[in-house]
This record gives structure tokens, sequence and C-alpha cells, in this order.
């Protein structure tokens, strides 16, 4: 990483806390994550997927005891602390015990089959209650992981009551952290210093998304307001909220709405998008390596059934062509 692009990560993180505003209703209304999370049927799996984990139930229920936390405040992003460190008491409290988890690794998959990945690290949740404090989990929320290449994602909080997450540092069979990630057409790509994992082997949703949501080379993590107000302007949001959420989900960890997004590849998709017809538009997003043979531009949520897929297409295009022109200041 050059130090003009460490530049740009700053830049480009304030700009999220400028123009980041809170608007729960329509996030619950409409996340995919929420609706498609309740239909997931799970698959049968012969090995519990952690061997030393607090259960989900005690993870909501320290979800509600924090659920009072004002919503309003933004922090600014966090180092994550190395992980011997994590291990460590703080102050009065004990230290993280490092678990070993199993995963379908997505950005392994081939013709939709994910082999699984058994890694070494921590519960999402008890790293971020000791990085952010205990208020990350209040409602409403957004928490944005920023990478060393500039990729960043954005989850809801809710979405972490909702499923298990893993913030991983090694393989368990003591091999290589890194990963061959044939979707960009990257190989050997490491993974440290963190890469967060869900636990998808019981979640066909999870299955489906495939790796939008799972950022290697995690280094900061922030919590603030939710960023579903700045990607629906005006009266945009009673059409376009779950759009707007597959936009963040598919896209804007890598190129930009409005300003918002990452830096891996920073176009701003509602300016682009004008010089697409719906037909190049969809083909380009559901075979971008057709189009542009050796592209490192992903095919969007492989793991879904092509007609779903095409639909994302056309709801993006879509939504980015109802965006009003011109981006917030920057
Ligand atoms: C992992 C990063 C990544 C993600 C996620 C991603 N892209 Fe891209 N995108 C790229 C890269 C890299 C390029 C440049 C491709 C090239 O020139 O080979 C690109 C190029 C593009 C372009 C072409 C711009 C032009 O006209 O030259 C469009 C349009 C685009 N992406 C739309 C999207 C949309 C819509 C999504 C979400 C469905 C998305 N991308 C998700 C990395 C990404």
């Amino acid at each position: 990483m050059t130090v003009g692009r460490a530049g740009r990560h700053l830049r480009a993180a304030s700009v999220a806390v400028v123009g980041a505003m809170a608007s729960v209703a329509v996030m619950a209304a409409s996340s995919p994550i929420t609706s498609t999370a309740k239909s997931a049927s799970p698959v049968a799996t012969g090995t519990p997927a952690v061997s030393a984990v607090p259960s989900a139930a005690s993870a909501s229920a320290s979800a509600s005891a924090s659920a009072s936390t004002s919503t309003s405040t933004s922090v600014a992003p966090r180092d994550l602390p190395p992980s011997a460190a994590l291990r460590a008491p703080l102050g009065d409290k004990p230290g993280l015990a490092p678990l070993t988890v199993t995963v379908l690794e997505p950005h392994l998959a081939r013709d939709g089959r994910m082999p699984e990945v058994r890694y070494v690290g921590f519960e999402a949740g008890a790293v971020l209650t000791r990085v952010l404090g205990a208020g990350w989990r209040a409602p409403g929320q957004e928490l944005e992981f920023r990478a060393l290449d500039g990729f960043v994602s954005r989850i809801p909080v809710e979405r972490f009551a909702q499923h298990r997450a893993w913030l991983v540092t090694a393989r368990a069979d003591g091999r290589a952290f890194e990963v061959d990630n044939h979707l960009q057409g990257e190989r050997q790509v490491p993974l440290g210093p963190y890469y967060l994992v869900w636990d998808n082997r019981a979640s066909k949703a999870l299955q489906a998304e495939g790796g939008a949501l799972w950022p290697y080379q995690v280094t900061t993590v922030r919590v603030g307001p939710s960023s579903m107000r700045a990607l629906l302007p005006g009266d945009l949001a009673a059409t376009y909220a779950g759009a707007a959420d597959l936009a963040r989900t598919h896209c804007l960890s890598c190129h930009r709405v409005r300003g918002y997004g990452g830096d891996k590849m920073p176009l701003d998709l509602d300016v682009v998008v004008k010089g697409y017809d719906a037909a190049t538009w969809r083909r380009w997003l559901l075979e971008p390596a057709a189009v542009r043979p050796g592209t490192t531009m992903p095919a969007l949520a492989e793991g879904m059934p092509a007609a779903e897929r095409a639909a994302i297409a056309q709801r993006l295009y879509d939504y980015l062509r109802a965006l009003p022109p011109g981006t917030p200041a920057r």
C-alpha cells in the first residue's frame, strides 16, 4: 500500500462521517438481510461450526441490554489491536478467548460450491465491544470495516444479532493466511490482519450472498448512523430502499454512490450508470470477465439463481438512474 492510497482512505472515511444520517425505519423495513434470514433453511452440517463460542441467544440478550444507548453518536474509526492484545486482560475485563471456527469459504467458490475452511479468531461481537464499547449494538447503526486495499464493508448492526460472525487471524491448519479470490481474479491475497467471516454453514441465504460482506485485510472499524439516508435523497426511500440496500451490499465496498462507498475502484455509480443502456449494464454486472477479460470486478452475487441476479442488476440500474444529479460536497 502506498502513502497516497492511505491518504485517500482517510479522506473517504471523513466524507462518510459527514454524510451519514440515521434512517432506522427505512433500514428495518427494507433490509433483504432481515427477510432472507427468516426464510433460510438450515443445511445439514456434520460438526458444529465452532468449538467454543457464546450462544446466539446470549449475543442477542446483550444486544437488547445495550439497546437503550443513543443511536445518534458517530465514532471515529478505531484500529483493531493485534490478536495478542485481544487475548490479554483489559482493565477488569478478561482477555478474549481464541476460537477455532468452520465456514464455507465464499472466496473459494467454484460452480456454486464452497469448500469448508477452519480459521482461528475471536467472536466478532466481543472484539467490537472491546474496541468500540457496548453501545455499538444499538439498533439502526452501521459498522464500517475498512481494509488495507480500500475495500469497505458497511454492515447494519442488526446482522450481528441474526448471524454469528468471527474476526479471524489465521487458518487453523497452519497454512498461509491467504486466499485465491477468483471472483476478483486475484491470487494468494493476504487475509490479515483481520478477516470477517460469517457462520454460513446453516444459512442458504448467507451462502447465496457470497463474499460481499466478508472483508479481509481489515485494519479499522467504525460505528455510526446508517448510510441509507444518504443513499436515498429526496423522496426516493419509498420506492428504492431495497435497491439502495442491494447497492450497499454488492457494490459500495468498491464504488460510490453520492460520495458514499469504498476506495477500491472509486467510481460514482450514479454518474457512470448514465452511460449504459439496461442490457449493457446487465451484461457487465453479470459477466464482467466476458466483457473485459482479466477484469478484477467480481460478477454480481454468483451464488444466486440467474433470474434473481438479472433482477438485482435491473433494480440497481433503475435506482441509480433515479438518483438526482450531483453528489454531496466531499
Ligand atoms: C471488489 C470490488 C468491486 C465490486 C464489489 C464491484 N465492482 Fe464494479 N468495478 C470494479 C473494478 C476493479 C472495475 C474496473 C474494471 C476494469 O476496468 O477492468 C469496476 C468497474 C465497474 C464499472 C465500469 C465503469 C466503466 O464504465 O468503465 C461499472 C459500471 C461498475 N463497476 C459497476 C458495479 C456495480 C453496479 C457493482 C455492484 C453490483 C460493482 N460494480 C461491484 C470493482 C468492483
